[in-house]
């Protein structure tokens, strides 16, 4: 039985606290489980998260266990190790492997019936884990991916062009990490191409204004863990924006990790492409067109990924 009002995070450090407290905001949820090795630390966020909710709307926050949120309709996981400044994210893959391998076989146990929503890093080679450990339908367990990524992507260029970002329509896809790839070829802004908008707004050096946005945008959590020691906000909004995405059934296209059936040549991999998501998941994979380059690109990206995981015992 799933309640659609309720909603559970696996994790309340930095990522999960400020998950919790975007998702309060949301309307989205009635109920909100918080889950954490340190029980404190859940009590606390949730004492404190529950002192904002009067000036949004009602809401039931505590911290509880995994027999709390076997209905929930949504389990947010982002418990594990954070990188560290000049770690990579692949480096956090043999702690947050062990993690996983105490926190999914829980949520197994307790019969959970919904959408399992990874966030902890290496976050695709961890969906491919959760996917293996959980005994879900592979619909039913979605990395964030690169909907951050591509935030960060829309973000640059919105500034770059000066328009709002929500009228850019561009994707990274690949790794959520150092391989992953924007997809020049076929962004633009409300239909307009790229390279036709950026002429109209004074810009013509488009090879060089591309690498300077995509390098800014694959190196923007090392900037901001070493000025700050974590990212969260972002990845808060992106967290809410998914869990929009599956509560009201939007079908809307974000690029999450997911594992992939032969779309691209690629399989027995999770890794982001743009995807139809909505009330029971993933639905399907956008077949976005991607030139010589891109393809390329793309399957070097998925071979350093399946690295990864052929090194890890699941
Ligand atoms: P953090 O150290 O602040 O919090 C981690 C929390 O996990 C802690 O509260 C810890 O007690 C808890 N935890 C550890 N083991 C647990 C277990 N077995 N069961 C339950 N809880 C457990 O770290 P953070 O900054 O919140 O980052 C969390 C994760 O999210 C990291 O892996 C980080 O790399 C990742 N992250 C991902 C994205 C993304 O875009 N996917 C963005 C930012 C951070
Ligand atoms: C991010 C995390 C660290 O902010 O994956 O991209």
């Amino acid at each position: 039985m799933v309640n659609d009002r309720k909603v559970a995070i696996v994790g309340c450090g930095f990522v999960g606290s400020s998950s919790a407290f975007a998702l309060m905001q949301s309307g989205l949820f009635s109920e909100m489980v918080l889950i954490d090795v340190d029980r404190d630390r859940a009590e606390g966020e949730a004492l404190d998260i529950s002192h904002g909710a009067p000036f949004a709307s009602p809401m039931k926050i505590y911290a509880g266990d995994y027999k709390d949120a076997a209905d929930a309709a949504i389990i947010v996981v982002t418990a594990g190790a954070a990188q560290k400044p000049g770690e990579t994210r692949l480096d956090l893959v043999n702690k947050n492997v062990n993690i996983f391998k105490s926190i999914i076989p829980q949520i197994r146990e307790v019969g959970f019936e919904g959408i399992l929503l990874i966030v902890s890093n290496p976050v695709d080679v961890l969906t491919y884990a959760a996917i293996k450990m959980s005994g879900l339908p592979e619909s039913r367990v979605i990395g964030s991916g690169t909907v951050l990524d591509s935030a960060r992507l829309k973000d640059a260029l919105g500034a770059h062009l000066g328009v709002d970002p929500r009228n850019v329509h561009a994707y990274i896809i690949g790794e959520h990490g150092d391989s992953e790839l924007a997809v020049w070829s076929s962004a633009n802004v409300s239909g307009v191409p790229l390279h036709d908008f950026c002429e109209m707004r004074g810009h013509f050096d488009h090879e060089a204004s591309e690498k300077r946005i995509a390098d800014e945008v694959k190196n923007a959590a090392y900037e901001i863990i070493n000025k700050k020691h974590a990212t969260y906000y972002g990845i808060a909004m992106s967290v809410k924006r998914l869990c929009t995405a599956i509560m009201r059934d939007e079908k809307h296209i974000l690029p999450v990790s997911s594992l992939m059936v032969g779309e691209y040549g690629l399989e027995d991999i999770a890794i982001s492409m743009p995807t139809i998501v909505g009330r029971n998941g993933v639905e399907c994979r956008v077949p976005v067109s991607l030139d010589e380059d891109e393809l390329a690109e793309l399957h070097r990206s998925a071979s350093a990924l399946k690295d990864v995981i052929d090194q890890v015992d699941f």
